[in-house]
């Protein structure tokens, strides 16, 4: 039996129907902006609860324009997880601030709120959370720890569509929310994109104006901003995703993943995500964590199961980062965690096939 990772066509829900809907679009030659993007955009606010939504090129934009939109204090620093993906500091670094890393906690491996405690200091403008993997982190903790001080909190939910706390949805605890539609995300594009959400009209009007030059229209510029629009096209198929987003693609996942949690609860040598009941992971992934990850990776490969590594390496260990502080939850999380096969496209036996393969390969 093979089992692929993920098959990115398959993904492709109502295919007649988006087709017909980009074939419309070419020969009305409606490429760049219009009532697809405002659509998409009113849509999406309205499935996240925020009260706006700025359509953006990618998350990596979406980041970096909603650190900007926040104004902080120069040379202040931002504190990171660990455990992300690099756009998450790159936001950072290209807005001129500086880069703290912070600790990740090993049950479901967002942001540690002790270590962040102790990172925490005057020279602290925000705090990028990341609900990794689709995991929500603990923003009321979060915010506790910025009471009364002057730091912004921005949340990095380019893997959380649908990821929810106590039925709140992230991305509307912080200032400033951030989402990327990359096509192998649970809400994915057919190329880039990315959004970013917010209740704030102060961070929407900078934002807004950021991602087209500056301009509300043409020639309006009155500031520097950038070419980072959603497209057209990219916005209709968005669009028609989402409808269908819910039954499909969240469901579905929670479904293969309480599998997952049912069939792998009792082997010893392995860590699932402990989670909170009340909270909502979309699991953009599933990942388990074993110190024998390498030889089961092969042995897995053997039986044709593909999995991947997210990330095989921590921020704080890439060459050109300075800050090489050991953070002991994250210190070389990279050589033991796997990502397992999870998508609306696989099925209870893949899970099953997946997860008797493991537990085999425990018994040796
Ligand atoms: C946590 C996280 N942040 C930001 C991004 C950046 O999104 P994009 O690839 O759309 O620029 C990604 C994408 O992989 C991500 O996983």
């Amino acid at each position: 039996m093979k089992v692929k990772f993920t098959n990115l066509y398959k993904l492709v829900p109502e295919k007649k129907k988006i087709n017909k809907k980009i074939n419309y679009l070419i020969k009305n030659s409606k490429f760049v902006g219009g009532e697809n993007v405002k659509n998409f955009e009113k849509n999406f606010s309205k499935y996240i609860g925020s009260n706006y939504c700025v359509g953006v090129g990618n998350g990596t934009d979406a980041l970096e324009i909603a650190v900007k939109s926040l104004k902080l204090k120069k040379n202040s620093e931002i504190i990171v997880p660990n455990n992300t993906w690099i756009s998450t500091a790159e936001a950072v670094l290209n807005n001129g601030y500086r880069v703290v890393f912070c600790d990740i906690n090993l049950n479901d491996y967002t942001i540690c709120t002790k270590s962040l405690e102790k990172k925490i200091s005057k020279k602290t403008s925000a705090i990028i959370a990341v609900h990794l993997y689709g995991n929500p982190a603990d923003m009321s903790k979060i915010k506790k720890l910025v009471r009364g001080k002057k730091i912004k909190i921005i949340e990095d939910c380019a893997q959380a569509h649908g990821t929810k706390i106590k039925n709140k949805h992230v991305g509307t605890f912080g200032d400033v929310g951030t989402f990327s539609f990359f096509p192998g995300k649970n809400l994915g594009a057919f190329g880039d994109g990315g959004a970013i959400v917010t209740n704030s009209k102060k961070i929407f009007e900078y934002c807004f104006r950021s991602r087209n030059h500056g301009a509300l229209k043409k020639y309006d510029h009155i500031f520097s901003g950038r070419n980072s629009r959603l497209d057209t096209i990219q916005s209709a198929i968005l669009d028609i995703k989402l409808k269908s987003y819910e039954k499909k693609v969240f469901k579905k996942r929670n479904e293969l993943a309480k599998r997952y949690f049912k069939n792998l609860d009792t082997i010893k040598q392995i860590k699932l995500f402990n989670l909170i009941k009340s909270n909502k992971s979309c699991f953009h992934q599933f990942v388990i964590r074993t110190d024998n990850r390498n030889n089961l990776k092969k042995y897995l490969e053997k039986k044709g199961i593909d999995t991947m590594i997210h990330y095989p390496y921590m921020l704080n260990e890439l060459e050109f980062f300075k800050n090489k502080k050991k953070l002991k939850n994250s210190y070389k999380l990279g050589s033991k965690i796997l990502s397992l096969p999870i998508s609306e496209e696989h099925s209870f036996k893949d899970i099953d096939y997946i997860s008797n393969s493991i537990i085999n390969f425990f018994k040796k």
